[in-house]
């Protein structure tokens, strides 16, 4: 009997809260159906995703940032599908794979010369883990320096450069690493003096809080690390493929770090994927003798599938100048919601670049909003952006995301795709959630107060 996946599809429809309930993670179950994002969607294209009745949901979200160039991309579906027609044999292992060969080259091309070897990873933080161990070989040395805020993955290396206590906690002892503050050069330095530290990492923009990295600060980082023998990592497993407004967000400081880890869009979303560029002197310490030529690797790292929705991802990304769409778009979205800064007292700040744009939240001046800002700030400081994150969904079919737990932030990554009527949509309807969030006792409060319940109920 042939395998029908549609049947399979049309067969199981509705269950998935279920089997996540039973087989998966019940407690994020859990947190989608507390919030109304336990949506089955059943169809995704380009910038947007369609549940069961074809309501359209706009995908402010992209999968943690994977669609940069939209769902189901045709080009990168077709070369997929002309890889499984060709037969072309996989995982031979010990040979030398043309496709991954191709994909190297390609991505050279894309970045400083001197960043001239590179090696395929799974995901971002085995591109991270990949990094501290480059680092550590590479210098000798062992600790890694990173920013507060920072995110860097979650396996236990990369864990250990996150910039918050709360992911560490329970996992037990890590590796050694410092903390500073994030744009903090004269920290860098200090930190840097006693010159024991492998490696520097941060990420041009922050993914947890939309933070973007001085050009001066990544400028003069480099500097810092070269004098005292520190490697500079790049991290733009999320700012990388365009997302910034260039390929890749370290362009804007015109640096030329000692690693640029990057993974997340490579792929269209497609197939698990990362790719590590290095410098060749780094290579070779790592790579030392034939003895060493497989001294860090991964059975799956140069697959075709990844390797070919790679190759064809980049041509798409320079196909359609998602780069400079990116940068577009980003500057006719923050120029909507700059507007809004003006109009609410609880709006900081709108900043990022290209489309990793984030809305940071203040509290505001009103008695009475401070009193219910207050209310919902003692249980959680994610709850307020999360109260704001429900109804853009449920009643403008818009998918978001609050950048991270305790931050009063909304992230937003949409595909680079998104047209212009899409970004002005997503501004009308954020002015419409903010105004009601004017009303206390209002909507937006009334979610607010379920949420600070249901997680005082938990406690
Ligand atoms: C900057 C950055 N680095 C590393 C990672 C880890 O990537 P992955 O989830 O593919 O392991 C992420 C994931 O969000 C990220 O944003």
């Amino acid at each position: 009997m042939s395998f029908n996946l549609n049947q399979l599809l049309e067969d199981r429809r509705g269950e998935n809260l279920k089997l996540h309930q039973e087989h998966i993670n019940p407690q994020f179950a859990k947190v989608l159906k507390t919030i109304g994002f336990d949506v089955p969607y059943l169809r995704g294209e380009g910038a947007y995703l369609y549940d069961a009745n074809d309501r359209r949901v706009i995908d402010f979200l992209s999968g943690y940032g994977v669609f940069n160039i939209g769902r189901n991309h045709p080009k990168v579906a077709d070369a997929l599908k002309q890889l499984l027609d060709s037969e072309h044999p996989a995982l031979v292992q010990m040979e030398a794979p043309l496709l991954s060969g191709v994909l190297a080259e390609k991505l050279k091309a894309l970045v400083p010369s001197e960043l001239n070897k590179v090696f395929f990873t799974n995901s971002g933080t085995e591109g991270v883990e990949t990094a501290i161990k480059f680092a550590r070989s590479a210098t000798g040395r062992s600790k890694i320096i990173h920013c507060d805020h920072s995110f860097h993955g979650l396996s236990t290396g990369s864990l250990s450069l996150n910039g918050g206590d709360w992911f560490r906690e329970s996992f037990g002892e890590l590796l050694d690493s410092q903390v500073i503050p994030f744009n903090d050069i004269e920290a860098l330095e200090t930190a840097l003096k006693d010159k024991t530290v492998a490696g520097f990492i941060v990420e041009p923009i922050q993914g947890k809080t939309v933070k973007v990295a001085e050009d001066s600060f990544l400028q003069q980082a480099q500097k810092l690390c070269e004098q005292h023998g520190t490697l500079l990592i790049i991290d733009e497993v999320q700012s990388g493929y365009c997302r910034s407004g260039k390929m890749f967000a370290m362009e804007f400081a015109n640096i030329v770090p000692d690693v640029l880890v990057t993974a997340k869009a490579l792929s269209g979303g497609y197939i698990p994927v990362g790719a590590v560029l290095t410098k060749d002197w780094i290579y070779k310490k790592v790579f030392s003798s034939m003895d060493r030529c497989v001294v860090h690797s991964s059975t799956f790292g140069q697959n075709n599938a990844a390797m070919v929705a790679g190759i064809a991802t980049l041509e798409v990304l320079q196909e359609e100048n998602l780069a400079e769409r990116a940068q577009q778009s980003g500057e006719r979205l923050m120029s909507g919601l700059n507007k809004l800064v003006e109009k609410y007292q609880f709006v900081d700040e709108v900043r990022g670049r290209g489309l990793m744009v984030g809305i940071e939240f203040k509290r505001p001046k009103s008695l009475k909003l401070k009193m219910a800002w207050d209310l919902v700030h003692k249980v959680n400081d994610g709850l307020f952006g999360q109260a704001i994150v429900i109804p853009l969904l449920s009643d403008h079919g818009i998918l978001t995301q609050v950048a991270g737990r305790d931050e009063d932030i909304i992230k937003l990554i949409p595909p680079l795709t998104l047209t212009e009527e899409d970004i002005d949509y997503f501004v009308e309807c954020f002015d419409q959630v903010l105004a009601s969030c004017n009303k206390f006792p209002g909507p937006i409060w009334e979610v607010a107060t379920r949420l600070t319940k249901i997680a005082l109920t938990k406690r």
